[in-house]
């Protein structure tokens, strides 16, 4: 069978340089198993230097390379191009976060504030860390599900998504409530997720999400954000900080 010529739709644009984004064209020959992010690396040594987008790992690892592929915010390097028929693909940024160039954005400032704001980072037990201390065994049942929130790469789908997130900079969004319940539940941290009902609980956080889940649909690592967000919501709505406005 003769190899299908693919068209490109890529969004161009430098944010440094001035001028207006445009959409520009480009076609390429597909070969056996061609990824979204093969094809734009062939696309920028062959046809246009200037072409601007990221990727680390092209495993599906690291979620530099997340960009909007014919309108579904996903990972370049875990999207095949033989899935797009008739064959005409095109690539937009994500949105809601800064624009680099072309495909490139800043989400790594993104996740940095995020976590911050979070103080997403083990608060230990007793305060003191001892390296020489032996190492609390922990459920495996909750290793597992800490384990599970772990496997986030920060990619931002879930953020580009969201229409809240899209709508206001200031919501935690989906990653932001992974974090969360990931540090909440981990037994080696001193915080309750009383400890974190100022930064989602209120239209910030849970209690603002649409219940929509374009985070779980958008999601490259299939993280379960229903079922996440419900859990915070139930516990939060239980807050010993929500009760005590209300005394007996
Ligand atoms: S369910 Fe909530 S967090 Fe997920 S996309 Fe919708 S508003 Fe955003
Ligand atoms: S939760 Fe999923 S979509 Fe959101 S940043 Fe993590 S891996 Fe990406
Ligand atoms: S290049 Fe690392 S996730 Fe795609």
């Amino acid at each position: 069978m003769a190899a299908r010529t693919l068209t490109f739709s890529i969004f161009r644009h430098d944010p440094q340089g001035g001028g207006q984004p445009v959409m520009q064209d480009y076609q390429l020959e597909e070969t056996p198993g061609m990824t979204v992010f093969i094809a734009l690396n062939r696309l920028r040594e062959e046809q246009d230097p200037s072409l601007q987008f990221d990727f680390v790992c092209r495993a599906g690892i690291c979620g530099s390379c997340a960009m909007v592929i014919n309108g579904k915010p996903t990972l370049a390097c875990r999207t095949l191009t033989a899935r797009f028929d008739p064959p005409h693909i095109t690539l937009l940024p994500l949105p809601g976060f800064e624009l680099i160039g072309d495909l490139s954005v800043n989400t790594g400032k993104f996740m940095r504030a995020l976590s911050e704001r979070l103080a997403a980072w083990l608060h230990p037990q007793d305060g003191a860390v001892d390296l020489h201390a032996v190492e609390a065994s922990m459920d495996p049942d909750l290793a597992d599900r800490l384990y599970e929130a772990e496997r986030c790469v920060e990619c931002g789908c879930c953020i580009a998504g969201c229409a809240t997130a899209q709508m206001r900079d200031s919501f935690v969004g989906a990653v932001g409530f992974n974090k969360v319940a990931r540090f909440a539940l981990d037994s080696r941290d001193s915080r309750s997720l009383d400890d974190f009902y100022h930064v989602i609980g209120s239209e910030d956080g849970v209690f603002g999400c649409m219940s929509l889940l374009g985070c779980q649909d958008n999601c490259p690592k299939g993280i379960d954000h229903a079922g996440q967000i419900a859990y915070l919501r139930r516990k939060l709505a239980f807050s010993r900080k929500v009760w005590r406005l209300f005394p007996a």
